[in-house]
């Protein structure tokens, strides 16, 4: 099957967040696949990959019009193993020191970024000659994608036979601009109705992607139901989800068990596996408390935080309860995001340099150091698409403490029986719960077997990609069918 992956970011090249580590392991497992070629199209920013990876250019270039403009895109391309990865050249557009913000905030053209990106996918492909049988979307930036497939593109034999399956990673990032962005796009008033792409008089870019992709799925099978049925997690588009139910799958996110293992990982102090952890963990928690300046006990549990410092991930909440846990617990706690909280962690650190060292930034190794050092690792979110960082946690062996929510609810079990359990989890993200479950894992973290019990089945779940990629392929697959009548 041919398959062409559309999305803002992609892991070893650009990446915020789980959806760039989504994209790069999808792209790798779906290439691996017996009869499959897969390219992935994302936009060139400024930094791609630290400059690792040098990128070739493609001959010629090709017009985009964008309101009353015509855009020039060129492209550049790697082969990343089986993958052939395309970048969408404009420098106007991605020669910026963000992705989608600058410190002041969103960029405010964009709308345009993502019309010119989404539509440069379709003459991209065009300009190669990738026809492909599937076009595999992710979040707003590349809603438009599949929209452009149902109304300007429909007429375009290459494209025919191509089906479109589209997934939502995040629903609160909806992509919402004003009625007049329907123009730049190139859209016309006829399809600005609330079956394809009027959301509230703007337009809504991930609406359209739910809307005009043949199948939509998102990250978890909790998260699927949650959006469609409670209005605090669909964000307003749980109409429009209920809509398309028939067409609206939940597949479980997996990790890249090669990026993230324990045993092999070159960033941490000493590696470990399910056997030999006890020893690995404790030179990896004394190399971690040093770097930090932490006090050097085994006896205290580490607790460890690598986030988006943003609402949803309820660390407010965490800041909250955390001195109460001063005395038995440090903190590691590594993030980037909201300028609040990221002085108030900044603060507190200063204020007990010896139980809580906070970093502000975006630093993979120092993650993978967090990880592997961390005793619990606490995730108090409000909501939770999926989630990466828990399943990274329990492969490294550090307990997660959630939120029953969304992926966190589908991947951690808590119960009274530790051989049963992976992990800690409260019913909402509230500090009370909060304070209560840590308060647990204080005094379990005292019975090393039962604690030690749990550590194991972390580290033994599968959090492969091997089951949900074969379920995206299998969706990949009807859609293509149906597009061949
Ligand atoms: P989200 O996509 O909502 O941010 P996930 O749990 O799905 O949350 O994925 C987060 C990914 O981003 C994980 O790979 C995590 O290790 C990484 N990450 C988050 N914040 C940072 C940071 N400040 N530095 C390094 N890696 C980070
Ligand atoms: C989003 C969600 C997160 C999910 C990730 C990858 O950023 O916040 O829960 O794991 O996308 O799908």
């Amino acid at each position: 099957m041919k398959i062409l992956i559309a999305a803002s970011e992609a892991f070893p090249f650009c990446k915020t967040g789980g959806l760039g580590d989504v994209v790069g392991a999808l792209a790798q497992v779906f290439s691996r696949a017996e009869g499959n070629e897969v390219v992935l199209f994302m936009p060139r920013y400024r930094n791609i990959g630290g400059g690792a990876f040098s990128l070739k250019a493609v001959g010629g270039s090709f017009l985009i019009p964008v309101g009353n403009s015509v855009e020039t895109a060129t492209m550049s391309h790697v082969q990343w193993g089986k993958v052939s990865v395309y970048f969408i050249e404009n420098s106007k557009y991605f020669d910026r020191p963000g992705i989608y913000r600058a410190n002041f905030g969103d960029y405010e053209d964009n709308d345009e970024r993502f019309i010119f990106f989404s539509r440069a996918v379709l003459e991209g492909a065009k300009f190669i000659g990738f026809k492909p049988d599937v076009i595999h979307c992710h979040d707003w930036q590349t809603g438009l994608v599949s929209a452009y497939l149902k109304t300007l593109y429909r007429i375009d034999s290459f494209f025919s036979k191509t089906a479109s399956v589209f997934t939502i990673n995040n629903i609160a990032y909806q992509g919402m601009f004003p009625k007049e962005t329907l123009l730049k796009a190139g859209f016309s008033w006829p399809d600005f109705t609330p079956d394809k792409l009027e959301f509230y008089g703007g337009l809504n870019y991930m609406k359209a992607g739910i809307m005009l992709s043949d199948l939509v799925t998102t990250v978890s099978p909790t998260y699927a139901s949650e959006i469609q049925f409670r209005p605090e997690f669909g964000k307003g588009l749980e109409g429009v989800l209920r809509y398309r139910t028939a067409d609206l799958f939940g597949i479980l996110n997996g990790i890249d068990e090669e990026i993230w293992d324990p045993a092999t990982d070159t960033f941490i102090e000493r590696g470990y596996d399910v056997k030999s952890f006890l020893r690995g963990k404790a030179a990896c928690k004394k190399a971690l408390q040093h770097e930090c300046a932490l006090e050097e006990s085994k006896d205290k549990i580490l607790a460890g935080v690598v986030s988006r410092l943003d609402h949803q991930k309820g660390l407010d909440i965490l800041f909250k309860a955390l001195p109460e846990f001063m005395n038995k617990m440090q903190f590691v706690i590594l993030g980037v995001g909201d300028p609040a909280l990221t002085e108030a962690f900044a603060e507190m650190a200063k204020a007990h340099p010896r139980q809580i060292f906070f970093k502000a930034g975006f630093d993979e190794g120092f993650a993978h150091k967090i990880y592997a050092a961390s005793d619990i690792f606490p995730m108090p979110s409000r909501f939770e698409p999926c989630g990466l960082s828990q399943m990274i946690a329990m492969r490294y062996g550090s307990l997660p403490v959630v939120t029953r929510t969304g992926g966190l609810k589908d991947t951690v079990n808590y119960t009274s029986e530790p051989k049963d359990s992976n992990g800690f989890a409260m019913d909402n993200a509230e500090e009370t719960q909060l304070k209560s479950i840590l308060g647990h894992a204080v005094s379990l973290f005292g019975w090393r077997e039962n604690w030690n019990t749990m550590v194991r089945n972390a580290m033994k779940g599968d959090y492969s990609w091997t089951k949900s990629s074969q379920d995206y392929l299998k969706l990949f697959n009807i859609a293509y069918q149906k597009k061949q009548l």
